[in-house]
């Protein structure tokens, strides 16, 4: 057993906080608006300034404003609601809380869904569909909302990992009928959790409203403070000696996402959202440019990077390693050598239907996103990241695919 372990250089996903953040986190322990005070009036006016909406109503998690923004578009019991195959299994649990069914659609060439993916899981039964923007990488939601046209579907614009992402100049989260944001783990600002939900019309507002959240609980934001420090903000220490303790710090991917807790955002953590709010531009100005030096520095036959669109808020960059043969698994390789060399990276997600707890999904094949998962790697992005990582992270991946 190593009782010394080596710190990552570039551990997973570490939140941008600044000093404001931490000083915030201390004024509101300090005053003792934890749970209720002028934070989460501000954070909803850095929300509508931003995404340019009359209101927006700030819960618990994305997970819930997902739930929200289904019952505010009178998605029921019995409704079947459209979701890519491939993507993080935590927008399955809103829908399932609704009583409706997730049916799932293959992604495109960028791994989002598209119109033409959409478009055979449509069925008498849909009413929504979440179209979410993975990687930060704007999906084709125009083309998806025109498909819905003179049909009973609502678009739910799942902007969790998009945040101050435009399309077409309109920022992300407020096309379609409803959209959401998350302040959870690896998003472009990562806070101590949290959700938006944004209404496009009154009559989805005025639904929304209705809904009377709990307030949220004082221990329970305690807790997911300490440990958003321990393995998010401080995980370049506590993940090494994690592993060196207990061998590994690695979770089952096929376990369920946690249950989310249908509550209001507390003080708390909308303090920490605002101090994040405050340094968007100068976040994504620094991801988009780690996207940029990734593509100045890589890509051949056997390496696609998973292109950004215009606007991306470029949370990570997805590279798609080609295997020499049926078999050969060079993504592995990959994350173990650069993980060896102390970044570290993950794979991407497993496509929905193939996890265990989810097969009765499968109702058919989604041949890109079973073709693809596999041979994905996400590399970081975020502002911490010097560019001298990127070249040194450059560096590893074209090495290891040279000799994988
Ligand atoms: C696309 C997408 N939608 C919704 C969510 C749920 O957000 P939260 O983690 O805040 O519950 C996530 C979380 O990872 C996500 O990636």
């Amino acid at each position: 057993m190593n009782l010394l372990p080596r710190p990552y250089h570039v551990p997973l996903a570490t939140p941008f906080w600044s000093g404001k953040t931490f000083r915030a986190i201390v004024r509101c322990l300090l005053s003792g608006q934890v749970i209720v005070g002028p934070d989460l009036a501000e954070l909803k006016s850095w929300i509508t300034q931003e995404l340019d909406v009359q209101d927006a109503i700030l819960c618990g998690s994305g997970s819930l404003a997902l739930e929200l923004a289904l019952r505010s578009c009178d998605v029921k019991s019995g409704d079947e609601v459209v979701v890519p195959a491939f993507c993080c299994t935590s927008i399955i649990s809103p829908i399932l809380a609704v009583g409706a069914y997730p049916l799932l659609a293959d992604v495109g060439d960028d791994l989002n869904l598209t119109a033409a993916t959409v478009e055979p899981a449509l069925s008498k039964k849909t009413r929504a569909i979440i179209v979410p923007h993975l990687f930060g990488n704007p999906a084709e939601i125009d083309s998806i909302i025109d498909l819905t046209r003179g049909r009973d579907i609502q678009v739910i614009d799942d902007a969790a990992q998009a945040l101050g992402a435009s399309l077409d100049g309109g920022k992300l989260g407020t096309f379609g009928d409803a959209g959401i944001l998350s302040f959870g783990n690896e998003k472009v600002c990562s806070g101590l959790g949290g959700g938006v939900f944004v209404p496009r019309h009154q009559e989805v507002l005025e639904r929304g409203a209705e809904f009377a959240l709990a307030a949220a609980d004082f221990s329970a934001a305690l807790r997911r403070l300490s440990s958003t420090l321990i393995w998010h903000r401080w995980r370049r220490w506590s993940v090494p000696l994690h592993e060196a303790l207990s061998d590994s710090a690695a979770t089952d991917p096929q376990s369920l996402p946690a249950q989310y807790r249908k509550e209001s955002m507390s003080n708390l953590n909308a303090a920490v959202a605002s101090s994040l709010m405050k340094s968007l531009q100068d976040n994504l100005a620094a991801r988009r440019l780690r996207v940029r030096a990734y593509q100045g520095l890589l890509g051949n036959e056997r390496l696609i990077l998973v292109p950004h669109r215009a606007g991306s808020a470029c949370l990570t960059q997805v590279i798609r390693i080609i295997p020499k043969y049926p078999g050969h698994d060079p993504a592995s390789d990959l994350i173990a050598s650069l993980r060896g060399a102390g970044f570290e990276v993950q794979g991407s997600y497993m496509p929905i239907h193939l996890l265990a707890p989810y097969r009765q999904l499968a109702v058919r094949s989604f041949p890109r996103a079973e073709k693809m998962w596999m041979n994905l790697i996400e590399l970081p992005c975020e502002p911490d990241v010097t560019l001298e990582h990127v070249e040194q992270i450059a560096s590893v991946v074209k090495q290891t695919i040279r000799c994988s």
